[in-house]
């Protein structure tokens, strides 16, 4: 299998060279309206909203930056295939004008934008991001009534243009089957709060353009990607800053458009190539050791496992699990049309590969020849699943 992966650098207003209904599914976050680290962005694409700053004119400050993501979540409809979906990552704003401090909340802004534009909208995911900062409370303290309540969370949004995917052929319905998540990471991923997502937990870049980027985790992006796309499926984002939902695309072996009207995000992009293989691998191992060890504690617990993954030969709590793999990366290289092509491998990764047998015949994982003896299948309940 191979994916590739295209930037181009311009303004998302207009992404007149994506064909409309051609793109499975985006996940973004664009700057932040009345975040004043993103002002400057807006100014240079509407002088008037340099206008209403300098006159503390908040309200009209925001409906103008608002006026120029609308465009973008236009042209996303557009370029939505029917039954795709758009997660978009928002935080609302808190800012001082005028002495007076206020919330302006783009959530429910784009939310309103995203249903005129003819978006069906979907239960929304609250990222709760803790701040342990010593002076995060604002406002009169102990004293009541002048304290305000401190913002520790963001918003990720989830829009479809259209209704259910459909996944009709043989080949679409095994596709999906070998890009399933496990039952453990269902029960956590489509929580509606996420507690567990803290910061950048990689280096995909350097820090500096991280933090200037406002880049989100690339655990995020991944989690979003897996939750609501198939392998091979095309991931836009038409705010890729330092590129983190190309990565978590190359990484879910998924294509890629990333859109960025910055061209100093260049060099941390094209970055990507040089860190994603050292990255993305160890990833997928922990997301199996993970399950391992899930499935460790459950079976220690007495409670029944029934079905088992056929790549890897570990149990699975469903049925859907069965043909779930992970394609290790194996090579990235850069393309004459400057794009990135990723190729991957097809059998599962040795080293989470289990030895099992509970049926009297040696089993392997995949290609993978085991050494142990075999184990009688009254025994399983017992088995502490092992790496080897
Ligand atoms: C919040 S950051 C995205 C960070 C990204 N998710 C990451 O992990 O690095 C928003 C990005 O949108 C870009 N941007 C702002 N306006 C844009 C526009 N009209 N078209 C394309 N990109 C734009 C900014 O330069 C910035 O890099």
């Amino acid at each position: 299998m191979k994916t590739n992966h295209r930037l181009c650098f311009g303004d998302s207003t207009t992404l007149g060279t994506i064909p409309s209904n051609s793109v499975d599914l985006i996940v973004t976050s664009p700057p932040y309206p009345m975040i004043e680290m993103w002002d400057d962005i807006f100014l240079k694409q509407n002088g008037s909203i340099g206008k209403a700053i300098k006159k503390q004119d908040g309200n009209t400050a925001f409906e103008l930056m608002h006026e120029i993501l609308d465009r973008v979540w236009n042209e996303m409809f557009r370029i939505l295939k029917m039954g795709g979906f758009a997660c978009i990552n928002i935080g609302d704003a808190t800012r001082s004008l005028k002495s007076n401090f206020a919330i302006y909340p783009n959530h429910s802004r784009i939310l309103q934008h995203l249903v005129q534009s003819g978006f069906t909208i979907l239960p929304e995911i609250i990222w709760r991001k803790q701040t342990n900062a010593p002076n995060k409370f604002m406002g009169s303290g102990m004293l009541p009534a002048g304290a305000y309540v401190t913002l520790e969370h963001e918003y990720i949004l989830i829009a479809r243009k259209g209704g259910k995917r459909e996944f009709l052929t043989h080949t679409e319905k095994e596709n999906r089957r070998k890009s399933a998540i496990f039952w453990e990471e269902r029960n956590i991923f489509f929580s509606d709060i996420w507690f567990d997502i803290k910061g950048s937990r990689q280096d995909l870049s350097d820090k500096a353009s991280r933090s200037r980027s406002g880049a989100f985790p690339f655990e995020l992006a991944h989690r979003l990607i897996n939750m609501y796309s198939v392998k091979e499926d095309i991931v836009l984002d038409p705010f890729l800053g330092t590129g983190t939902t190309m990565a978590a695309a190359m990484s879910s072996a998924r294509n890629s458009i990333g859109c960025e009207i910055d061209k100093n995000f260049y060099d941390p992009i094209i970055k990507i190539k040089d860190n994603i293989i050292d990255l993305s691998n160890p990833y997928m191992e922990s997301r199996l050791k993970k399950h391992i060890q899930f499935i460790n504690e459950r079976t220690a617990s007495g409670k029944p496992i029934k079905h088992k993954n056929t790549p890897y030969g570990f149990p699975v709590i469903t049925n859907q699990e069965k043909e779930l793999i992970f394609n290790e990366l194996q090579t990235i290289e850069m393309m004459p049309d400057l794009s990135m092509q990723v190729s991957y491998s097809d059998s599962p990764q040795a080293l989470s590969c289990l030895e099992w047998n509970n049926t009297g015949s040696e089993e392997k994982c995949s290609t993978l020849q085991t050494n142990k003896p075999p184990q009688s299948k009254s025994k399983i309940k017992d088995k502490q699943w092992e790496l080897f």
